[in-house]
């Protein structure tokens, strides 16, 4: 049976100011009134699982368990990680806790910040893509792409393979804009959609064959479990030697056992403003109104308002945040760079 794990330690930079250090992107209610990492849970329902495994920064842990509670959906486990050192050793954490509690599971490895307008479509997906995880594949799931985008993997796909599936001739992880584009325009690649389904034991050998230092780091930082409540801690000073990187760098640009599945399930990863504008309900000027706004002459624009008036004259693709202590005011192509703000502000600290 499947053990879905919740990758739930990034800091949505992206969209500042909503999602902050303390109170980041996968427990804001962004779209509809669950938060992110609810509706990643409520999206498990339909198809058979254990409990899943959440996987988050220590900071986050009254946050995420409170959350999980008002789902009412029964015990859950929160994995704590004492510092962020990307999905690679994440994904291990789980893996290794996984196969102390059971022979092998399959974990179906989700972000906790992504939204999808067809579930079905994506309970279709992970139904088509068991049968190549239980015979020892690395599978991922594929979105077609819709522009050279910069902050995705993309999946080079190779051939047809019973089932549904197919080989994965090349993986590259956030290439830069001139091959992102080649990458576009030859109709091969799909986007990696950061979904991942493999045994627990198939991931931790690949891992061990190509980063044998941060499989030996995490299964360090296992060795010695406090548990506190439904909360699993780790070992911080091994936890805080692991190297920092992603499964994708770490693990799917250089696994040879990679498996693709095609996924069409309206699959959005909310990555920054114009995102969030483009899954919201739009009124008949295509604004996305919430809060205290009066918009007039106002077309195609993102406003929130947490706590006071905001009022916009004779402007068009815009996004203006105003939250307690911080306004934003961007165009609406640049919300990519609202992360540098983040980092300025990280510099200043
Ligand atoms: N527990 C934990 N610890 N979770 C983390 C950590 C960490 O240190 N870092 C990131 N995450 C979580 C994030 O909260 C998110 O849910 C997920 O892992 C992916 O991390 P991102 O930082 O959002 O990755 P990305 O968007 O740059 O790239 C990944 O996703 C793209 C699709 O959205 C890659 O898999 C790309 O290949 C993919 O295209
Ligand atoms: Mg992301």
């Amino acid at each position: 049976m499947l053990k879905p794990i919740i990758m739930a330690g990034g800091s949505g930079t992206r969209l500042w100011p909503l999602s902050r250090g303390n109170y980041p992107k996968q427990f804001l209610p962004l779209a509809g009134k669950h938060s992110m990492l609810q509706q990643t849970l409520l999206r498990l329902n339909g198809v058979e699982h254990q409990p899943p495994l959440i996987i988050c920064n220590e900071e986050h842990r009254f946050l995420a368990a409170e959350q999980i509670r008002q789902l009412e959906q029964g015990v859950m486990q929160i994995l704590l990680e004492p510092v962020g050192r990307n999905t690679a050793p994440a994904i291990a954490l789980a893996a290794l806790q996984a196969c102390q509690q059971q022979d092998d599971a399959i974990l179906l490895v989700m972000a906790a910040d992504h939204v999808f307008t067809d579930v079905e479509a994506l309970h279709q997906a992970i139904a088509t893509a068991l049968p190549f995880a239980e015979s020892g594949k690395m599978v991922t799931f594929g979105i077609t792409p819709t522009q050279p985008e910069t902050g995705y993997g993309y999946i080079q796909q190779g051939q047809a393979l019973n089932g549904g599936g197919f080989t994965v001739a090349r993986f590259v992880e956030k290439p830069g804009s001139a091959l992102a584009q080649q990458y576009l325009d030859s109709g091969d690649y799909l986007w990696n959609s950061g979904i991942f389904l493999f045994k627990a034991s198939r991931y931790l050998e690949e891992l061990q064959k190509f980063r044998l230092d941060i499989y030996q780091a995490c299964q360090d930082a296992l060795s010695e479990q406090t548990p506190d409540m439904d909360f699993i801690r780790i070992k911080q000073h091994a936890f805080e030697q692991c190297p920092a990187e992603s499964i994708d760098y770490a693990v799917m640009e250089k696994t040879d056992a990679a498996v693709v599945v095609p996924l069409d399930a309206g699959w959005n990863d909310v990555g920054g403003f114009a995102a969030l504008w483009q899954i919201s309900a739009k009124d008949e000027h295509g604004n996305v109104l919430s809060g205290d706004v009066i918009a007039h002459d106002t077309r195609n624009s993102l406003v929130r308002s947490d706590d006071k008036l905001v009022a916009t004259v004779g402007v068009d693709d815009l996004v203006i945040i105003t939250t307690k202590d911080a306004v934003l005011v961007a165009h609406k192509d640049k919300t990519q760079d609202v992360k540098q703000i983040v980092a300025e502000l990280q510099l200043a600290d």
